[in-house]
């Protein structure tokens, strides 16, 4: 076993140079080749693949995105692009595939694996954090932090303005991002997609701020929320990808029912860009390195994971098997702050 192969596919996030950084060095220290293939699995469609020498890992560590590019392409949708992908790995002559992805990305790898058409591992790559089997994913660390920062520059003008704001956030379908940056930058009420509240439930909160005297609130929307009182809001912005939207109807919505001046902010993909944080660049060093280990133990249809601050294994069917939800302990901690 001597080549190893490595791609990133599905959304970009900060943190995947530091794992394409580790598999090489410790990869070349191992004494294995590895090629990267160009934009996820479209690079093996389209036979894109390069040896990545030292040189082309230098100086990436703080880079955000993916020198390696990616895409958004699900290949097991179609026969001819399977048969493609079969073919120009068979004739790469990789051995194995180190694939950082989430939970898309890795249910292509694991078809794979089960069709035998590669020997694959996984790395877990997801702001949204929502894989299973791995406290983890990297990239969420630095999407929460960039979205406390907005909330805290949004908190000064929407007090300044006596202003509801309504501050829209990533995660698809669970509210990681919503509830760790919303408990961290001090938001009065979090939304999630994994508690469906009522807008009746919001204006009644604004209003028991007001009675205290307060005279702005901060409402953290994730994404995927769904709205009890307003399905609709749900149906007309849920379409594949890309969620965003719902802040905006939330905020209007709000706005109507209370009279009071409501603006809504959707961070989007800044939370996304940029330099990874410390955090996800450490974590993605020790998954990188950890990846490399599992190809040489041959442990093939694992994903490295993170356990109790211990780099670990699991077999990438668990992580992908159900949607780590928002951690309950969590939200009712911060049920705490929202009554405040
Ligand atoms: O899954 C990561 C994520 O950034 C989500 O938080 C977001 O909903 C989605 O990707 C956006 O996808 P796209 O880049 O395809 O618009």
């Amino acid at each position: 076993m001597r080549k190893i192969g490595i791609l990133t596919g599905g959304a970009d996030c900060p943190g995947l140079n530091s794992v394409i950084r580790a598999v090489v060095r410790k990869g070349i220290q191992e004494g294995y080749v590895v090629t990267g293939i160009k934009n996820g699995w479209l690079g093996l469609i389209d036979n894109d693949m390069k040896v990545i020498d030292p040189k082309a890992i230098s100086g990436i560590l703080d880079r955000g995105g993916t020198i390696l590019g990616t895409s958004r392409i699900n290949p097991l949708d179609d026969p001819e692009q399977i048969r493609k992908i079969a073919e120009n790995y068979k004739r790469s002559g990789i051995d194995a595939m180190i694939v950082i992805g989430g939970e898309e990305t890795l249910r292509v790898a694991l078809e794979f694996y089960k069709k035998k058409i590669m020997k694959v591992i996984g790395v877990p790559k997801s702001i949204d954090n929502s894989l299973s089997g791995t406290d983890y994913a990297f990239g969420f660390d630095t999407a929460v932090n960039i979205a406390t920062e907005c909330i805290d520059r949004l908190h000064t003008t929407a007090e300044s303005h006596h202003r509801i704001m309504v501050i829209e956030v990533m995660g698809r379908h669970t509210g990681w991002v919503a509830l760790e940056s919303g408990i961290a930058g001090g938001a009065d009420i979090i939304l999630v997609p994994e508690i469906p509240i009522g807008i009746q439930e919001v204006c009644d909160a604004i209003h028991s701020r007001h009675k205290r005297g307060k005279t702005f609130t901060i409402i953290v929307v994730a994404e995927g929320v769904h709205c009890k009182d307003h399905p609709e809001f749900r149906e007309k912005v849920d379409c594949g990808h890309s969620f965003g939207g719902i802040g905006e109807m939330i905020a209007q919505a709000i706005e109507q029912k209370t009279g009071y001046e409501t603006r809504v902010s959707v961070l989007g993909y800044i939370q996304r860009g940029g330099t990874p944080s410390a955090y996800d660049r450490l974590i993605g060093t020790r998954f990188g390195v950890g990846a490399v280990e599992l190809i040489k133990e041959e442990r093939f249809g694992y994903m490295v994971s993170l356990h109790n601050n211990m780099i670990q294994s699991v077999p990438i069917a668990a992580a992908i098997e159900k949607r780590k939800t928002i951690d309950m302990g969590m939200y009712e901690m911060a049920r705490v702050f929202f009554a405040e």
